[in-house]
């Protein structure tokens, strides 16, 4: 028996790692991925080790740019955000998490993945669906709704036992949960438990405070191509570079923090931190992009469909068919969704201050205000007003005989 487990090296999933070793007395193969969280790799290779992992079940991969072309670009090209305002920093790295799972575990013929999410919240779901659409014969095991540790201290016990190494921060209860990668970092729990209380000041990892933040504005350019950002200030970039220098300019800028109340997908609200500085700056440069680029009709039926995407993404049917579907429509779209936007960054803001394109449907002719255009017959809109407002005269015109005019 074979697990395939996704182990970033720290304390609780090192204790998920003996857990399985002792529990489950099987074979314990670990993956670890950079995908940008901002940590070294090597320890957690040296961890394993000691944890008694076989070096050739040790995988260590460097998914960074896979995470971004793959998944980041697609999903901004839709420009998802949940509720409004999460741009799903968490949400869209876990399916890459779970093929890379279930890569290993045919690689290895391992019959069973793991991971440590806990049973309350919406990643062990976006898991275990990558899982059952991989590999619809997978075993899922995980830990948290299974093992009957009941307190931080029995699990710290149960480390200790097991000769698990614990930082000396590590042994009380941790101050608040963090999930990171390049597109964000974001915060739940403890003292963000209630919302009615401001986010301390020292939660924030990937910002400056805005107030803080430098007064003189800092202007850039970014290319698309096709919907994806291709380069900053003219120079090309690859998808992972581009993003950890948009990230670099919205840290020192103040850009990119959300407070938020969001419904899981599993029936509950929760209040997280989020700072996505380099996606915030993507975000509104990719919009001001297509405000010249697409046509009226394209804009709003993708407008019109982004909450459900989104929402497919945060509920964790990236395998799906209905957002594989919704991509290829979203993908086609962006076909000459080219050109470049200047923006402004400042104090906590992202800007867009011009935009250009060799495929702009922007006319200056049409829109001008001075006599010239000759598509454009003022008479025409005269026609035009009063066939809209035919409807609207009818009912004004009833709702007069029923107030007995
Ligand atoms: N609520 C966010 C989501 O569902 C983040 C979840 C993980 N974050 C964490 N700090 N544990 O996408
Ligand atoms: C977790 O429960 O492991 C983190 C929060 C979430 O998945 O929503």
């Amino acid at each position: 028996k074979k697990v395939v487990l996704a182990y970033s090296g720290g304390l609780d999933t090192s204790i998920i790692l003996k857990w399985l070793q002792t529990e489950y007395g099987c074979e314990v193969v670990t993956f670890t991925a950079d995908l940008g969280q901002g940590e070294e790799l090597g320890p957690a290779r040296d961890k394993a080790i000691l944890l008694g992992i076989k070096p050739e079940n040790i995988f260590i991969e460097d998914v960074r740019e896979e995470f971004v072309r793959d998944y980041v670009f697609p999903m901004f090209r839709a420009n998802a955000v949940y509720e409004g305002v999460y741009l799903l920093g968490t949400s869209i790295a876990r399916p890459l998490i779970a093929k890379k799972q279930i890569e290993i575990a045919e690689k290895v013929g391992a019959d069973a993945v793991c991971h440590g999410a806990t049973g309350k919240g919406n990643d062990q779901v976006r898991f275990e669906l990558g899982y059952y659409a991989l590999k619809p014969d997978i075993k899922i095991i995980a830990p948290w709704r299974e093992w009957d540790f009941k307190s931080r201290e029995s699990m710290i016990a149960f480390a200790e036992k097991n000769q698990i190494p614990i930082a000396k921060d590590k042994r009380g209860e941790a101050p608040f949960s963090v999930d990171a990668n390049l597109l964000h970092c974001s915060s739940e729990g403890k003292v963000l438990e209630n919302p009615a209380d401001e986010v301390p000041s020292y939660v924030y990892s990937r910002t400056v405070d805005p107030e803080a933040a430098p007064d003189k504005p800092t202007y850039i350019t970014v290319d698309f191509e096709k919907g994806d950002a291709v380069a900053i200030d003219g120079k090309k970039m690859s998808p992972a570079t581009l993003l950890t220098k948009l990230n670099e300019l919205g840290r020192v800028n103040g850009i990119g923090r959300l407070d938020l109340v969001e419904n899981r997908f599993v029936g509950m609200k929760s209040r997280g931190m989020y700072e996505t500085p380099g996606g915030t700056i993507l975000l509104v440069a990719h919009r001001g992009i297509e405000s010249i680029t697409l046509d009226r009709g394209a804009a709003h039926l993708k407008d019109d469909l982004m909450p459900r995407y989104a929402e497919l993404i945060y509920n964790g049917f990236w395998f799906s068919p209905e957002r594989e579907l919704l991509q290829g429509l979203i993908d086609k779209s962006q076909e000459l969704v080219t050109g470049q936007v200047r923006l402004k960054l400042y104090k906590g803001g992202a800007y867009v201050v011009g935009r250009e394109s060799p495929y702009s449907l922007y006319d200056q002719d049409l829109v001008t205000f001075e006599e010239g255009a000759v598509a454009y017959d003022h008479r025409d809109a005269a026609g035009f007003i009063r066939l809209n407002a035919l409807r609207l005269r009818t009912l004004g015109q009833r709702k007069k005989r029923m107030d007995g005019k």
